[in-house]
């Protein structure tokens, strides 16, 4: 006899990504709105891209470190994609989890497209195999709701100056980042019912408020300390 599981996690899986250029300020956010859907009872996975499992990380170490073509680049960004969606996303999200993923495909479009210049149609193109679901609307996985931090790419490159080493990314010219900055304001423009814009040039308590009023305005994690 077959005995059916009940699931304990009655509430559908929540995808939440996060993005903006380098220095906009994500990380102390993303914890933050952990702690807020734990405090709700949910089970929280947090985890970012190029990254999230173990072949994922590999790739990330090589993408941010080691030089290469802007092709290899956006493919081994995919790869890596693929890897975590299938391993870690998904099956957090058919849990019922809550998924807080630092960058997703976004990046790819903002970093390798605007910022790289490589084609968009060929991301677009790579963006329906590695993410297809024929269960959801469009036909591919996505992010419910991207959370975008927008800030002025030469306050961002001043926030970063004597932060850290920077990586392959960071150490690009201010120019690059001004495009990835276009790129995320056409993403944002092309789909404004998954972005939420928080302009992130204020103190780290209002951009705190604009982050938790961005998800409590969806129904999502409603009256939280
Ligand atoms: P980031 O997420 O900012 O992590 P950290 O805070 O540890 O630096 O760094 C990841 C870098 O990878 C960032 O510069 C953006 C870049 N990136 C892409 O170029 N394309 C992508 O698809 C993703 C996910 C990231």
């Amino acid at each position: 006899m077959t005995v059916m599981m009940e699931s304990p996690q009655q509430q559908p899986g929540l995808f939440i990504s996060f993005e903006g250029i380098d220095g906009a300020g994500k990380s102390t956010h993303i914890s933050g709105l952990a702690d807020l859907f734990r405090g709700q009872g949910r089970v929280v996975t947090l985890t970012r891209e190029p990254g999230g499992t173990e072949l994922a990380e590999k790739l990330r170490e090589m993408v941010l470190n080691d030089p290469m073509d802007p092709l290899s680049e956006a493919l081994l960004m995919f790869a890596a994609r693929r890897d975590h969606l299938q391993q870690v996303i998904q099956p957090a999200l058919e849990r019922g989890e809550v998924v807080l993923c630092d960058r997703f495909t976004d990046a790819t479009m903002a970093y390798q497209g605007y910022g790289r210049g490589f084609d968009l149609k060929v991301l677009a193109q790579l963006e329906q195999w590695v993410q297809a679901d024929v269960s959801r609307p469009r036909g591919i996985i996505e992010p419910d709701m991207t959370i975008w931090f927008d800030l002025d790419p030469a306050v961002a490159a001043q926030r970063l100056a004597d932060a850290r080493i920077p990586d392959r990314f960071e150490a690009l010219p201010a120019a690059f980042f001004e495009q990835v900055a276009k790129g995320y304001e056409a993403r944002a423009n092309a789909a404004p019912h998954r972005f939420a814009r928080i302009p992130a040039d204020q103190p780290l308590q209002a951009v705190w408020m604009a982050v938790r009023h961005a998800v409590e305005s969806r129904g999502w994690a409603r009256g939280a300390a």
